[in-house]
C-alpha cells in the first residue's frame, strides 16, 4: 500500500528551458531527499530531458503532461510511452480538462492513453472533474461517475501497478478559489465508490490514490490533505516558484 501523500505540480505551457532548469534546480536544492511526500513535477516536453538531469539524484519524479496510445508509428506530433520513459518519466497526467476542452480529447482516448501509461510502467495521474454548469445542475456524481468508468473500465491492474485519480473541478482552475474541501472530499468518495465498483478493494486500497487539483495553495493545502480520503494534490499556478511549491510540501509534513 502506498500510504504517501503525493504532491505534483503541473507546469503546463508556462515555462521555456531557461525558466523549467531555473525552477527544477531550484526545487532540487529545496526539497530533502528523506520526505514522507512524493514529489512530481511535469514541465513541457521540450524540457523534459535537461529537467530530468537536474533533478537527478533527488526524490524528485518527473513526468510528462500528456502521451499517446501507441508505441510507434505516423503520428505526427505525439510523443510515445517508451520515448517518455527514455527522458525518465515515471508519472503523466492524462485527460487534463485542458486538453479535454482545447484539444478534443474524450474518454475513448483517455481509456487508451491510460492502459499504455500502465503497460509501460508509468503512473497514470487521470484527471476528471466537472464543469460549472454541470455542478449547478447537480450533475457533478454523474459526470465524475462516468468519466472514472470509462477511463478505467477493462483495464487489468497488475500488482506494482500504481495509478492516480486526480479531481480537479474545472470551474475553479486558475481561479484562485479552491473548492469547499468537504465538497471535494464528497467527490473523491464518489471516486473510490466507483473504484471499487470496478476493482476488489484491495486493489483500490494498495495500487490507486485520488488526489485533489484547483487553486491549491500553502494556506489552504492542508485543509484538503487532513481529510482521509484526499491522498495529495495537483498544483497548476502555485508549482511555478520553488519557494511556493516547497511551502506547500512542508505544509503537509
Ligand atoms: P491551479 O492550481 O492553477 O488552479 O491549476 C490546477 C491544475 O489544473 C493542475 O493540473
Amino acid at each position: 500500500m502506498n500510504n504517501n501523500l503525493l504532491v505534483v505540480g503541473n507546469w503546463k505551457m508556462k515555462l521555456g528551458l531557461k525558466e523549467s532548469l531555473k525552477l527544477a534546480n531550484g526545487l532540487k536544492k529545496k526539497i530533502k531527499r528523506k520526505s514522507k511526500v512524493e514529489v512530481g513535477i511535469c514541465p513541457s516536453h521540450s524540457s523534459l530531458y535537461p529537467v530530468a538531469a537536474a533533478v537527478r539524484g533527488s526524490n524528485i519524479k518527473l513526468g510528462a503532461q500528456n502521451l499517446f496510445w501507441e508505441e510507434e508509428g505516423a503520428f505526427t506530433g505525439e510523443i510515445s510511452p517508451s520515448m517518455l520513459k527514455e527522458l525518465g518519466c515515471e508519472l503523466v497526467i492524462i485527460g487534463h480538462s485542458e486538453r479535454r476542452q482545447y484539444l478534443g480529447e474524450t474518454d475513448e482516448m483517455v481509456h487508451k492513453k491510460t492502459r499504455i501509461a500502465l503497460e509501460n510502467k508509468i503512473m497514470p495521474i487521470v484527471c476528471v472533474g466537472e464543469n460549472l454548469e454541470e455542478r449547478e445542475d447537480k450533475k457533478t456524481d454523474f459526470i465524475i461517475i462516468n468519466q472514472v468508468t470509462k477511463a478505467l473500465q477493462g483495464i487489468n491492474v497488475e500488482e506494482n501497478d500504481q495509478l492516480v485519480v486526480a479531481y480537479e473541478p474545472v470551474w475553479v482552475i486558475g481561479s484562485g478559489q479552491a473548492i469547499n474541501p468537504e465538497d471535494a472530499e464528497h467527490v473523491h468518495r464518489v471516486i473510490r465508490q466507483t473504484l471499487i465498483d470496478l476493482n476488489p478493494k484491495e486493489v483500490v486500497d494498495n495500487n490507486f490514490r485520488i488526489i485533489y487539483g484547483g487553486s491549491v495553495d500553502s494556506d489552504n493545502v492542508t485543509s484538503f490533505t487532513d481529510k482521509k480520503l484526499i491522498e495529495g494534490v495537483l498544483v497548476g499556478g502555485a508549482s511555478l516558484k520553488a519557494e511556493k511549491f516547497v511551502n506547500i510540501i512542508n505544509a503537509i509534513k
